[in-house]
């Protein structure tokens, strides 16, 4: 991988990040100019603020995983992870009419896996379908098991991926976003192949979703 490359994913990583810090400061901002000083909201939100900090560090901390081709598996739950990925990624839907849904197979428990590698996937396909439904959209999480592999479907209806496109969007670099890096589904790619996992993608005019599977699910 060329130098170039991981720093553009240094960059891409720490600016999700960096973008929640910004976001939850300006809500704060507005907070404290009321005539009424919100206490209770204000203190949630510092707390909050210390957390994205928090996340930052470990980010900027853990980019350095990037190089290293094995895992490190952990325990942990899967949908306490995707309830957390949704948590921190809600504030960036710009339109009230974009609802998140979830589906959960709730025999699954626990599983064994790179959790960080596992968030970083679901994160960067979580972002990619809020941005496809700006102005309005159903964006859905749903999990099933399947032999020991447990597979992420994250969809949403917004616009169709055109058949041509459908080939180049896991290459590095390729965006249609005028703010786009385009490694969110290269990173997405990469990590999927460490893991021993899949990702597949499926678009129509009614629904897009991409289909992440890999071994770990305990009983
Ligand atoms: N859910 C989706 N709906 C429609 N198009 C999508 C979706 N997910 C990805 N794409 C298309 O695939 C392209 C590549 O996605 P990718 O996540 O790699 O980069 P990006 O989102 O453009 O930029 P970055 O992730 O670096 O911020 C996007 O620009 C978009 O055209
Ligand atoms: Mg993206």
């Amino acid at each position: 991988m060329k130098e170039k490359e991981i720093f553009d994913y240094l960059i891409h990583e720490i600016k999700n990040s960096s973008q929640s810090i910004v976001l939850s400061a300006g809500i704060m901002k507005k907070l404290m100019t009321r005539d009424e000083f919100p206490k209770e909201s204000v203190l949630k939100l510092v707390s909050r603020l210390g957390e994205q900090a928090e996340a930052l560090y470990d980010q900027v901390r853990d980019a350095g995983l990037y190089f290293r081709e094995e895992n490190f598996p952990l325990t942990f739950d899967l949908h306490a992870l995707i309830n957390d990925i949704i948590d921190e990624y809600k504030p960036f839907m710009t339109s009230g009419n974009t609802n998140i849904q979830t589906e959960y197979d709730l025999t699954i428990r626990n599983v064994i896996q790179d959790e960080f590698k596992v968030r970083t996937i679901i994160v960067n396909l979580l972002k990619n379908s809020i941005e496809a439904s700006k102005r309005s959209g159903t964006i859905k999480l749903s999990t099933s098991v399947a032999g020991g592999a447990v597979s992420v479907i994250v969809e949403n209806n917004g616009p169709v991926i055109p058949e041509e496109l459908i080939k180049k969007i896991f290459e590095p670099m390729f965006t249609t976003k005028k703010t786009g890096t385009g490694l969110g589904l290269a990173i997405v790619s990469r990590f999927a192949k460490n893991i021993q996992g899949s990702v597949k993608v499926n678009s129509s005019d009614t629904r897009t979703y991409f289909i992440l599977t890999f071994p770990g699910s305990l009983k």
